[in-house]
């Protein structure tokens, strides 16, 4: 899958850019930011932005799709469209200035509401840490639910964490879109 540029009311989904390294490396570089995350280390380099933006612009993330965040000054955040296993899975992130303002469900919804007009997936997953209430809230409010316990490695605090996975069907989404 090949992210395209989508618009919402606010906001801008857009293929991430090589000039998006220094906005990305500021951001994620929040341990605020990637505590919450699971595979993004701690502390986080230019380096290690340059890799990420390399490897999905030449799609070798095992399928991983990503999107850049943008409030039209540059990337705020992610919302990625990976697959693990066999279950095609979301995650996202904005930056700590840009919570709190209903941004992510306007992200996350534009990026699932694409996600299933170019794919043939019945369902996705997500999940958030047990710590991690408004990420759930946002989950919740897309549709996402049948909650599973697991726990999950966080690379940036180097531990195991309790977490939540939920599943959203296309049927569920859909439904909720032209409810
Ligand atoms: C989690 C995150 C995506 C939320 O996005 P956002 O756009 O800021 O979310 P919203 O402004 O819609 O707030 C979500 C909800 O959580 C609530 N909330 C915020 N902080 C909270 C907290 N500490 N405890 C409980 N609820 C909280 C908000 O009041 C809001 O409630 P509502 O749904 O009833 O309106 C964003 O904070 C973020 O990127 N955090 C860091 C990375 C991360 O956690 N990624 C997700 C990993 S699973």
């Amino acid at each position: 899958m090949k992210p395209v540029a989508l618009n919402s009311k606010r906001l801008i989904l857009r293929p991430p850019a090589g000039s998006d390294a220094e906005r990305l490396f500021e951001l994620i570089g929040n341990y605020e930011v990637s505590k919450m995350l699971s595979v993004v280390p701690h502390p986080y380099t230019m380096d290690d932005a340059r890799w990420w933006l390399g490897q999905i612009a030449s799609d070798d993330l095992a399928g991983e799709c990503a999107f850049a965040i943008d409030d039209g000054t540059g990337l705020i955040g992610a919302v990625s469209l990976g697959r693990h296993g066999n279950e095609p899975t979301l995650g996202y992130w904005l930056g700590q200035p840009y919570w709190g303002k209903g941004y992510m469900m306007e992200a996350a919804g534009m990026a699932l509401a694409w996600f299933f007009s170019v794919s043939d997936a019945q369902a996705i997953e997500s999940g958030a840490l047990d710590e991690n209430p408004a990420s759930m809230s946002v989950l919740t409010k897309l549709g996402f639910g049948h909650g599973v316990a697991r726990d999950l490695n966080v690379r940036a605090r180097g531990k195991v964490m309790a977490s939540t996975r939920v599943f959203l069907g296309r049927e569920e989404f859909v439904a909720r879109e032209t409810a």
